[in-house]
């Protein structure tokens, strides 16, 4: 398990070499915040200041239904979402409820790394599982012995995924839940990128959860430049909302008026998300033709992108050409 949370250390590198480096990351991209929205926090500082209403917050969760809606196909109702004030602590909360010392959580490999670090704090075992290159990058639970796979109590998963970008199909979304659903397992899925899909439509975990235990992320802030500003939530059963509602009036202060309502902006934005993906569709068909001396531009099967140092693409060759390595279609290093 890495020392440190690696994107802090990436940041400060980037930060140690900020002149001599391009950062390909989708938070720093060039967008700026959509006019109107940031002329309102221009005009509402005070928000700032003051705890969220009941009635905000209320409307924050018909807005984050109506994105569930539209996007994914998915109907919940106000009792099913829970605002969170970001990505990681939302996932502290689901390891603070839904976890006892001792019991096991599933990773995987690779994978984004705050929920393992978080479930071993909070003293549960961490077991990972590799994504396959050869399946789209699906996790490969036949690699779990059965005995270990009963022990899990929380799958983890983030689709699409970060780093590989990889969406699950149908079947392995289906798979995934029955082998929860098999062992009493609760599924998460980190679904902050869940807009950016671009070869079908955005899924949710949410939408074929029958019979499995689950609870998804959500959040706005890979597409609107909110930082600390921008609010996520939780969505999931009326039982397992209701556990982390309570647990977050326990443990944080309310959240901002400003963050609450400028999130709810962004949830409501309909036209603008349509713009946003559709900037981030030309940057990738903009940086497919990129070839350059020291980078490459690979796709993998899922229609994403990733931006590689040839040195490593070289390294790999070499070690193919040893007999080393193994295909990857995936273009995997
Ligand atoms: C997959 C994924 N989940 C969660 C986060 C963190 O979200 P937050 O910054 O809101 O804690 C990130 C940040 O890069 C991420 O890539």
């Amino acid at each position: 398990m890495a020392s440190r949370y690696p994107f802090a250390l990436i940041k400060e590198k980037l930060h140690a070499r900020r002149h001599e480096i391009s950062d390909f990351a989708i938070g720093a991209r060039r967008l700026a915040l959509p006019p109107e929205l940031a002329e309102w926090l221009r005009s509402n500082p005070d928000l700032a200041l003051k705890p969220a209403s009941p009635d905000a917050v209320s409307d924050f969760k018909d807005a984050a239904i109506s994105l569930l809606q539209q996007e994914y196909g998915v109907s919940l109702g106000r009792e099913q979402i829970v605002p969170m004030p970001g990505g990681r602590v939302a996932m502290t909360a689901i390891a603070a409820c839904m976890l006892h010392p001792g019991d096991n959580v599933l990773v995987t490999e690779p994978g984004y790394p705050a929920f393992a670090r978080l479930a071993a704090h909070w003293h549960a075992g961490v077991s990972s599982v590799s994504l396959d290159p050869l399946q789209s990058f699906a996790p490969d639970l036949s690699a779990l012995p059965l005995s270990d796979l009963e022990k899990v109590r929380i799958f983890s998963l983030n689709y699409p995924n970060n780093p590989t970008g990889a969406v699950l199909s149908a079947d392995a979304r289906r798979s995934i839940l029955d082998a929860a659903a098999d062992v009493n397992a609760l599924v998460f899925n980190d679904n902050v990128y869940g807009p950016l899909t671009y070869e079908s439509r955005p899924t949710s975990l949410l939408a074929d959860s029958a019979d499995a235990e689950l609870i998804e992320l959500h959040a706005l802030t890979k597409l609107y430049p909110l930082g600390p500003q921008g609010a996520s939530f939780l969505a999931g059963s009326t039982e397992a909302m209701q556990k982390i509602a309570t647990y977050a009036e326990f443990a944080w202060s309310p959240k901002s008026a400003l963050k609450i309502q400028a999130t709810t902006w962004c949830l409501r934005d309909v036209d603008g998300r349509a713009k946003i993906k559709s900037f981030f569709r030309t940057a990738q068909s903009a940086a497919r033709g990129f070839d350059g001396n020291r980078f490459r531009a690979l796709s993998n099967t899922s229609g994403n992108l990733r931006v590689v140092p040839t040195a490593s693409l070289d390294r790999r060759q070499a070690r193919e050409h040893r007999g080393g390595g193994c295909a990857d279609p995936d273009g995997r290093i």
